[in-house]
């Protein structure tokens, strides 16, 4: 195959489609600046592309996990590997039930659709990192909707809730089944400076990276899960103003190991 075709057909295939945009979504600057990051680099990888002789290979063994420089999370445990990468994305939701004005909002969870993104992890890891933050601008229509806009990533799963202290993933879908695991918290680590805050670049933060470790019974070997690239996702510091319930946009990679 002519070098420019299978680029073509490896971005349009495994990473990346045309640009779907929602409406309104170009209106906004903060947008346009991540959103041009995002295609200055698809660019890029074209013209590299290009001048390569063979498609890149999917490799899951050569993906590297992301570490956050300042205070990492602690290692994967020796002897495992990793399984799939995702993209979650969907909101995190918190309560303010007290009246208490300076009380902080109670995390209730994260509902979030997972996409399939193990080639771009393998492939190109300055795309991934930057698919948070773009995916972040573009809400689900619905929490069963089939691709990442703008990307053409497909669904490769669910991620929710079981209890407020249960975080489970769902790698179940009509193509492939990767297993069920209910999980708990590992470890903690803050978003890095400089991580995407919210949608339009306003926000409360990033969500924390983390670390999980799967409760007995999960399936298919699950073993570890690290959410890591976070964009959005915190809440204000205190309740003023906030209703009972409230939901906030957020983004992650979602890096799943095995035994
Ligand atoms: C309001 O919440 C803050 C922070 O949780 C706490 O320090 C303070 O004592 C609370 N005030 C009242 C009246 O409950
Ligand atoms: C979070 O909000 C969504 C949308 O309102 C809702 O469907 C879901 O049940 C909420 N989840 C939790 C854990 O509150
Ligand atoms: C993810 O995508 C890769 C490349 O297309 C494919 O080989 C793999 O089976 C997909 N995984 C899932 C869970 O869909
Ligand atoms: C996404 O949904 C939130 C509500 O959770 C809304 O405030 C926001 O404007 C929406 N953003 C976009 C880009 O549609
Ligand atoms: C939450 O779910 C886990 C796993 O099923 C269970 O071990 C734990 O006791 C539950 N916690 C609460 C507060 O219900
Ligand atoms: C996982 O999701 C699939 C597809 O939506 C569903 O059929 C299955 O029952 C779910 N598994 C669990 C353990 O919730
Ligand atoms: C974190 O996971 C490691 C490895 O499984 C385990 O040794 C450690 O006890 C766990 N720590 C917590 C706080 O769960």
């Amino acid at each position: 195959m002519l070098p420019q075709l299978w680029v073509a057909s490896a971005l349009c295939a495994v990473v990346l489609s045309a640009p779907t945009y929602s409406p309104g979504a170009a209106e906004r600057p903060a947008d346009m600046k991540v959103l041009s990051d995002y295609f200055h680099m698809l660019g890029t990888k074209v013209q590299a592309g290009r001048a390569m002789a063979e498609a890149p290979i999917c490799d899951l063994s050569k993906a590297v996990l992301p570490v956050a420089t300042a205070t990492p999370l602690p290692a994967v445990s020796a002897g495992l590997t990793l399984k799939h990468v995702a993209i979650g994305r969907g909101t995190q939701n918190y309560s303010c039930t007290s009246t208490n004005a300076t009380a902080a909002p109670v995390s209730l969870g994260a509902i979030a659709t997972l996409y399939n993104a193990t080639c771009v992890a393998s492939t190109y890891p300055d795309l991934l990192q930057i698919l948070p933050g773009v995916a972040l601008e573009f809400n689900l229509t619905t929490p069963t909707q089939q691709t990442l806009t703008p990307s053409n990533l497909d669904i490769s799963g669910h991620h929710y809730f079981s209890n407020t202290t249960t975080p489970s993933f769902n790698l179940s879908t009509t193509a492939m089944d990767l297993g069920f695991a209910l999980c708990q918290k590992n470890n903690t680590v803050p978003a890095p400076a400089g991580s995407v805050v919210g949608q339009d670049g306003v926000g409360f933060g990033a969500v924390p990276w983390l670390k999980l470790t799967t409760r007995t019974g999960a399936t298919g070997n699950l073993q570890e899960i690290y959410r890591v690239n976070t964009a959005g996702g915190n809440p204000p510091a205190t309740c003023v103003g906030m209703p009972a319930t409230f939901e906030i946009q957020y983004a992650a990679e979602y890096w799943f190991f095995q035994s």
